[in-house]
């Protein structure tokens, strides 16, 4: 089978980075090209040192940028749908890892982005990459907007329960434990400030983006509310969400919802065990990896629920859920080159 080539723009941040780290590893890609403006002409291992010896490729300009069978668009907020004419005859399939077109309503967008959206007509076009939720339609697309890494773990810990019906009796509270280079290397997002990174500090408490897409994909349009705290780690997502379960339900029908909905799921892992230290949903074990760890525990006297789930932003929140989606586009086993499991101890 010949490979796919790939370009990925924005190559020398920390999400184009990671998917040229798994991209290097799958057996039907084989990248060609990776932009950035301030590194043009370097090698790429000069900006990803992980990656010495396993490429020859050196940074080029955006300008520079020739066709290939996939696009991948790393940029900053804002860039893809700003400079989309630019991109869209450049590569049959586009896979974008910023916000720009996840938010199909350009209302909700606005309400959360504060402007309105550049490009509307092309929302459309673009699934939500989120294999576990949108793996038909991710069947065959060749654009897709992939999840934000905060709403992934949020929407994974929750799902199950939503998209069953539980008749819940009290709004949701989310908490999301962020790791520092969910803000970019060069600070990006928005709602970081690299001055503060690695700090442990709420920076979001109210009106978080990722709010926008927990409205868009979670069944039922449930009342829920979230906060974000950045923590001193530089990888990983630990996410806790408060329920609140109904008279006559008890754990057990919890473990059965996540049971149901995520058996056959490849990258979905229930962490219920009663003993030892590993009992709750680590991001320290997933470093890496593409898994998402979901736990649950209850308090049978108030009925509430703390479902845990933990991610690596850079890959389930990020290139690994972008390769993840590939592959079911492009109709190969979803697990290529990301078999990685993780590192312990
Ligand atoms: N980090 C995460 O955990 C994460 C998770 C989910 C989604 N994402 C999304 O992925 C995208 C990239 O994030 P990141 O964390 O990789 O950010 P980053 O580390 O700051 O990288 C941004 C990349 O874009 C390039 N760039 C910056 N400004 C540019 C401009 N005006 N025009 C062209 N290129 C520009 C940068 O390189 P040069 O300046 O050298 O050109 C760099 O390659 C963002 O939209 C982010 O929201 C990130």
């Amino acid at each position: 089978m010949s490979k796919l080539s790939v370009a990925i723009v924005g190559g020398s941040g920390y999400a184009g980075g990671e998917f040229l780290r798994l991209a290097l590893n799958h057996p039907h890609l084989e990248v060609t090209q990776v932009t950035s403006e301030r590194n043009a002409g370097d090698p790429v291992h000069f900006v990803h040192p992980n990656l010495r010896g396993r490429t020859h490729l050196k940074f080029r300009r955006m300008a520079d940028l020739e066709a290939a069978d996939v696009l991948i668009l790393a940029l900053p907020h804002g860039n893809a749908a700003k400079h989309f004419a630019r991109f869209e005859g450049l590569a049959e399939t586009i896979i974008d890892l910023s916000a720009d077109f996840r938010i199909k309503d350009p209302e909700l967008y606005r309400k959360y982005y504060e402007e309105d959206h550049p490009a509307p007509e092309l929302l459309p076009s673009f699934v939500y990459g989120n294999p576990e939720l949108h793996r038909e339609e991710l069947r065959g697309a060749t654009r897709i907007a992939c999840a934000g890494c905060l709403a992934t773990s949020a929407i994974l810990a929750l799902y199950p329960l939503l998209k069953l019906g539980v008749p819940l009796p009290k709004d949701i509270m989310i908490t999301g434990l962020v790791g520092s280079s969910a803000a970019g290397a060069s600070g990006s997002d928005a709602s970081h400030h690299p001055e503060r990174e690695g700090s442990l500090r709420v920076y979001k408490a109210t009106g978080h983006r990722h709010h926008a897409e927990l409205t868009q994909e979670l069944p039922g349009r449930f009342p829920l509310h979230l906060t974000a705290i950045s923590t001193p780690r530089v990888r990983g997502i630990l996410t806790t969400a408060q329920v609140f379960i109904p008279d006559g339900y008890s754990e057990r029908d919890v473990w059965g919802a996540y049971r149901e909905v995520y058996a056959d799921e490849p990258f979905i892992r229930i962490v219920k065990v009663r003993k030892g230290i590993h009992r709750y949903p680590d991001p320290k074990l997933l470093d890496g990896s593409n898994f998402c760890d979901i736990g649950f525990e209850t308090d049978d006297e108030t009925g509430r629920v703390v479902i845990m789930s933990a991610i690596d932003n850079l890959v389930k929140g990020t290139a690994g859920h972008a390769l993840q989606c590939l592959n079911i586009a492009r109709g190969w086993d979803e697990t290529l080159g990301l078999e990685f499991v993780g590192l312990h101890p």
